[in-house]
């Protein structure tokens, strides 16, 4: 293959979160040299060659001043989102700010006031609470439904749906005024499809609810898959219009250069998103950013395709892995994002006091369930070298199987 991504790289000590960041337990630090983080979501392989060679002639140029962002930024994205996605975005719809997370913050901002609903399909990435409730709003849940679902592509059947008539009870509440969709959903691993997102739109748009689609996962989706950017799906360019917040930072492992893209064709919600982006102070990238941003988007389709290929052939180990040495546990189909779900309740622990169980007795660092709001189950990061992977689920199996 011409990308390595079996090739092992020492993180430890390079002030990474993965790996150096402080044990949530009270854990003997020299445990750390035996450790294998399957935690946070972030990748242990190298960037496509593209984006070193951008940062590496900006670092020799040895000025870091403050900067812009230039059209090169723009044509990057409309011309990415055209190509692959085939979803035509207007220059003008386009902002940026320092991350997803800052990104849908501001956006809830622009569009609810204090005390106002916002809809999330649990369990779901932990930062939309925060997001949610940090702008003064509450946090309304629709719980997602656990399916068994027999599908060839995939070597089991658990998966998740949406409760439609939960759903649309709640968008009826007068008090809920946006949905905040998580696509592809971290952590239940759905690719949503169009006709999901084409119900999702229906129900909003009758109860006058608006939508924002956080679509940062949206390049890592599995063979069988499609992605389906909600601009496709929702053309609006009024009161109506989605808002979508993304980034290349998690498919092309560039999250601690820190930028993101909102991206909305209705101009009185940009014009609110911008104001709040200045109230929050989050107007301002650095130099870095947009030059990996345009080298990914310009240069690493194919370094990106084989990123796909070879975390679809960890996905299959770890299946096979649990098939054979772990079938109590339920890991559940990965359709997008690299973060694996495992319903764990057949050990009889929470999902908290199997991750502490795990990272004292193997070293292996899980997240439990409970941080994306439902107990009883893990998520599991594979994007880390085969070898590696392997060892640290040979680990939890020894946990178990004693
Ligand atoms: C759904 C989702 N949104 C946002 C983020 C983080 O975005 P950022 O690092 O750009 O703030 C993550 C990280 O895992 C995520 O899963």
């Amino acid at each position: 293959m011409k990308y390595d991504f079996d090739k092992i790289i020492e993180r430890r000590g390079t002030n990474c979160v993965k790996w150096d960041a402080k044990f949530p337990f009270s854990i003997n630090e020299s445990e750390r040299e035996d450790l294998i983080p399957l935690w946070v979501a972030d990748m242990d392989f190298e960037v496509a060659p593209a984006i070193r060679e951008a940062l590496q002639k900006r670092v020799e140029h040895g000025v870091f001043g403050y900067a812009t962002v230039q059209n090169s930024y723009y044509d990057a994205v409309i011309r990415w989102f055209e190509r692959r996605h085939n979803w035509t975005i207007q220059r003008e719809w386009i902002q940026y700010t320092t991350g997803v997370v800052p990104a849908v913050s501001a956006v809830i901002k622009a569009l609810t006031m204090p005390g106002e609903r916002v809809l999330i399909l649990t369990p779901v990435y932990n930062c939309f609470f925060s997001n949610i409730r940090n702008n003064g709003c509450e946090v309304v849940e629709s719980k997602l439904t656990v399916i068994s679902s027999p599908n060839t592509q995939h070597p089991t059947p658990n998966t998740y749906e949406i409760d439609w008539s939960d759903f649309e009870r709640k968008c009826a509440d007068e008090k809920t005024t946006v949905f905040l969709l998580c696509n592809p959903h971290n952590p239940a691993g759905r690719v949503w499809t169009r006709e999901e997102l084409q119900r999702m739109n229906d129900i909003c748009l009758r109860h006058g609810v608006r939508i924002i689609s956080d679509e940062i996962h949206c390049e890592l989706v599995m063979p069988g898959h499609r992605f389906t950017p909600f601009g496709t799906v929702n053309t609006a360019t009024d009161a109506t219009a989605p808002v979508i917040c993304g980034s290349p930072s998690k498919s092309f492992n560039i999250a601690g250069l820190q930028m993101a893209h909102i991206i909305c064709a209705d101009p009185e919600a940009r014009r609110r998103i911008d104001r709040a982006i200045n109230i929050n102070e989050i107007c301002d990238v650095n130099p870095f950013a947009p030059l990996a941003v345009e080298a990914a988007y310009n240069e690493g389709e194919a370094w990106l395709d084989a990123l796909n290929e070879y975390l679809w052939g960890n996905y299959q180990a770890l299946c096979a892995f649990f098939a054979e040495n772990l079938p109590q546990l339920k890991v559940f189909q990965l359709e997008g994002t690299y973060l694996v779900w495992v319903d764990i309740a057949a050990t009889g622990l929470s999902g908290d006091e199997f991750e502490e169980k795990l990272l004292r007795e193997a070293q292996v660092w899980v997240n439990s369930g409970t941080m994306y709001g439902t107990d009883g189950f893990i998520r599991i990061n594979l994007a880390t070298q085969r070898n590696r992977l392997m060892e640290g689920l040979r680990r939890i199996a020894a946990v178990f199987n004693p």
